[in-house]
């Protein structure tokens, strides 16, 4: 039977009534005397198969009867469609080549029961293999091929740019310094943005999109020291572009989402109603009314301060889909943001807030495109003229006004998913506590 197809859990579909050849793992078993249900899964799917065993030679039988969690085995059978099967299909086993059998001695730790965080987290590495943690991993596959397409659908060129960096570009109270070379000290990259806009003078639209870090000292739920980020930047570009295209963004991968991965929203139980409403325009608002909002709602916000997880949760209260805030104060914002032209006391920046508590997703604006304004501001956050020589340039050759943002790609999965922590929206999260494994 060695010349029959070899598929995979994905594609047993198109395998109706035949008979097939399936390598995975051992997710599950269920048994009895004479019969066992082991449910494999092989990295596309999972799936139940039926040994019986006046079916099968003795031997077949007892070794997948007594097989252990997470061994791995090549199973021959037939595909035979099951209409109370979780996909469809389940398999009738033929023949069974285990490749390596885990021993009951040491057996795989993540048992189907239920265990702590920090238990699982030690065991990042093979928790990845539960059903849960591949509907997560899918889902943010998704979500990146999304932004993707979105942006190489709408002319943009993706320019990547460096991690190691000379200067800060979101403030210098999260930088992770490293030592280079000799006596010369780089940081670990925040934000790709200031090259952004030094490739968007040259090709116009412009996106990166890296691994990018900060040094949070803060243990929340949405905080990791290392993110990945998504950051487009436009060449005569205002506020409102921004927000069109950050709306825009936010549209097409939900979208994309609920068109792609049903069967994982499933898997996390995920009430896909709260995403079907996801569509634009967003409910746009100032900082000045957020605040007026938040004040009515009991929040002891006052102007001139930013948002806490709290005041962002009750702010898209009562909203079905995100909201943008624009225009905050000046100086709660990083040293690069145009102020305003009626209230220059206002920086031209825009988050986008998503539902449910998610959260800020976005964070962008319109960028400072006056030379001496620029140097005044960076002398105002006391940041290095040296370093940032070549970004002044840009204001000397052909300076227009130009704007971007940078969306954080695992809140954005954490909110897909229904997670309720940002550590299971990357495979080896890095936060505070925790750089292993
Ligand atoms: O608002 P932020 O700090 O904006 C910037 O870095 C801009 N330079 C981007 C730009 O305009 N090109 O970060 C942007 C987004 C946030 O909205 C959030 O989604 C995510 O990055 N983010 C984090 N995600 C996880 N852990 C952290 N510590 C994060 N800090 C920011
Ligand atoms: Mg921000």
């Amino acid at each position: 039977m060695n010349d029959c197809p070899r598929v995979s859990i994905k594609s047993i579909g198109h395998y109706d009534g035949q008979t097939v050849r399936l390598s995975g793992w051992l997710y599950n078993l269920r048994r009895s005397g004479k019969i066992a249900f082991p449910i494999l899964r092989d990295g596309t799917g999972f799936l139940q198969c039926v040994a019986v065993k006046a079916e099968l030679p003795e031997s077949t039988f007892e070794a997948l009867r007594e097989l252990t969690q997470e061994s791995s085995l090549t199973v021959t059978g037939k595909v035979r469609a099951e209409s109370r099967a979780p996909g469809g299909y389940e398999l009738d086993v033929q023949e069974v080549t285990i490749h390596q059998r885990i021993p009951e001695e040491d057996p795989y730790p993540i048992t189907p029961k239920e265990h702590g965080i920090d238990f699982l987290m030690d065991r990042r590495h093979l928790w990845l293999r539960s059903k849960r943690q591949f509907a997560i991993a899918r889902i943010r596959h998704e979500v990146i091929r999304a932004v993707r397409d979105f942006f190489d659908d709408n002319g943009f060129t993706l320019v990547d740019c460096p991690i190691f960096t000379p200067a800060a570009c979101e403030g210098t109270s999260t930088l992770f310094e490293v030592d280079y070379f000799e006596d010369e000290k780089v940081y670990l990259t925040q934000s790709g943005q200031l090259y952004n806009e030094a490739n968007a003078m040259a090709l116009g639209k412009v996106y990166c999109f890296g691994p990018t870090f900060r040094a949070e000292k803060s243990k929340t739920r949405r905080h990791l020291t290392e993110f990945w980020m998504v950051e487009p930047e436009m060449a005569y570009a205002t506020l409102e572009d921004v927000k069109e295209l950050a709306e825009g963004l936010v549209c097409s991968i939900v979208a994309r989402v609920l068109d792609r991965r049903r069967e994982e929203l499933k898997i996390l139980e995920r009430d896909t109603s709260k995403l079907e409403t996801v569509k634009g325009p967003f409910p746009r608002m100032s900082y000045d009314e957020a605040v007026k909002i938040l004040q009515g709602k009991g929040s002891t916000i006052e102007w001139g301060t930013d948002f806490g997880n709290t005041d962002e949760t009750l702010l898209t209260e009562g909203y079905d889909r995100p909201v943008m805030v624009d225009r905050y104060p000046t100086e709660i914002k990083a040293f690069y943001f145009e102020p305003d032209a009626d209230r220059p006391e206002l920086a031209l920046g825009v988050d986008l807030i998503a539902p449910e508590g998610y959260g800020e997703i976005i964070g962008g604006g319109q960028r400072i495109h006056d030379l001496n304004l620029l140097l005044k501001r960076l002398e105002e956050h006391k940041l290095p003229r040296e370093a940032f020589e070549w970004y002044v340039d840009l204001r000397k050759f052909g300076a227009v006004p130009h704007g971007g943002f940078g969306m954080g790609i695992e809140r954005t999965v954490s909110w897909m998913c229904g997670l309720d922590h940002l550590r299971e929206a990357i495979a080896y999260p890095r936060m505070l506590y925790r750089t292993r494994p």
